[in-house]
């Protein structure tokens, strides 16, 4: 069975067609003992879908097979880098550690890419930019590299400062992703700032409570980084402002389960704005904090959590989650059943 059946049985006339061109293109490559690489299949399906026109294919496949130093890459060592790096993913998410700091940062990146580049966990000491397709070929405007280190300094200072038991989830969520936005902004390091910045979330919204893996980053990786992308770019002559909705989106779909369609296209500044928007608005009326919210999810995931469990799962005292299950209770958001030796806890109208 090949890679495109299914645009082909499913596809209307673009689709198919384009489908049956890729399935020729690559097939004619067999015959020669080539195989094309994930990437490529990856990017065939995108002009497939309608994401993109070939010639932005030919320019993405063009810049990928470039290194930095314009060197270029083998599919091998391309293939081979991702791979390794998705291994260290999972081997540092099964790690339980994690500080809230630029050190941090700095350590995940290091971890990441170790052997991979020179400058593993090392800042940056010349300027950036990279041309995007979501921007048509222009860039977001990185951070100097005279100030990288205060600049992390003071965004972390920032967060740090934030009340989330006194906002809202959704002001969390908006709050949770201009800090990550920022901080992507940053690109303290010459490459992999987008898997570090993954990571290094994926441990944050942990510290809060919420089981979150690196499955949805993955899987979503070119919509992750576009929506960073759209939230950071400016340019005021063609009237583009910074769009962080769509890293929102992604978020509320790690976060609260909701199901927002992540696709690449809206994300192109040239895209007509659908105003259907797809919110399947879950958990987003709960009344109640981003640090009750992961409450509520691991007991419903474990109804019969004492409160010493519940409190070593988001690290917090006994008696803070004493008190946070009395005002989840008055809010009607939680119910003790049969009692308080042998019974059990049922959230309310979470879904
Ligand atoms: N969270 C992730 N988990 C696994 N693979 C990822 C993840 N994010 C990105 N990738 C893969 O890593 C490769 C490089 O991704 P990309 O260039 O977008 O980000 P980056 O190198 O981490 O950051 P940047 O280029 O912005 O400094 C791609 O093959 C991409 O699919
Ligand atoms: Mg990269």
């Amino acid at each position: 069975m090949s890679e495109f059946d299914e645009y082909i049985r499913q596809g209307e006339q673009g689709p198919k067609e384009k489908a049956l061109a890729w399935q020729t293109a690559i097939g004619l490559q067999d015959v020669d003992g080539l195989k094309p690489s994930e990437y490529l299949l990856d990017t065939a399906k995108r002009h497939i879908e309608g994401d993109i026109t070939i010639d932005e294919v030919k320019g993405l496949l063009d810049s990928y097979y470039k290194s930095k130093e314009g060197r270029l890459l083998s599919d091998k060592e391309r293939t081979e880098e991702a791979d390794k790096v998705s291994a260290r993913i999972t081997e540092l998410l099964q790690e339980n550690t994690f500080a809230f700091n630029p050190l941090e940062y700095k350590r995940i990146h290091k971890r990441l890419f170790e052997g991979i580049f020179k400058f593993a966990g090392q800042y940056r000491t010349y300027n950036i930019s990279k041309q995007e397709w979501v921007l048509n070929g222009a860039s977001v405007l990185y951070n100097p590299f005279e100030n990288l280190a205060e600049t992390l300094e003071y965004d972390f200072e920032q967060e740090r400062k934030y009340n989330y038991n006194a906002a809202s989830t959704d002001q969390s969520i908006a709050h949770i992703a201009a800090f990550t936005a920022g901080l992507w902004q940053i690109h303290p390091f010459g490459e992999g700032n987008t898997r570090t910045t993954a990571v290094f979330l994926i441990k944050y919204l942990r510290s809060f409570g919420f089981a979150v893996s690196n499955d949805l980053f993955a899987a979503h990786s070119w919509y992750f980084r576009n929506a960073l992308v759209r939230a950071n770019y400016t340019n005021r002559e063609k009237g583009i402002a910074p769009d962080i909705s769509f890293l929102e989106m992604f978020l509320r779909n790690l976060v609260l389960g909701e199901q927002h369609e992540l696709r690449n296209r809206d994300l192109h500044v040239d895209a007509q704005s659908e105003n259907e928007n797809n919110s399947k608005c879950k958990n987003c009326t709960l009344n109640c904090t981003l640090e009750e919210l992961a409450v509520l999810q691991f007991i419903k995931d474990n109804p019969k959590a004492t409160q010493e469990m519940i409190a070593k799962h988001i690290n917090r005292s006994q008696r803070t989650v004493k008190s946070m299950t009395i005002r989840l209770t008055e809010k009607g958001l939680l119910v003790r059943k049969n009692g308080k030796r042998d019974g059990w806890w049922e959230t309310v109208n979470l879904v």
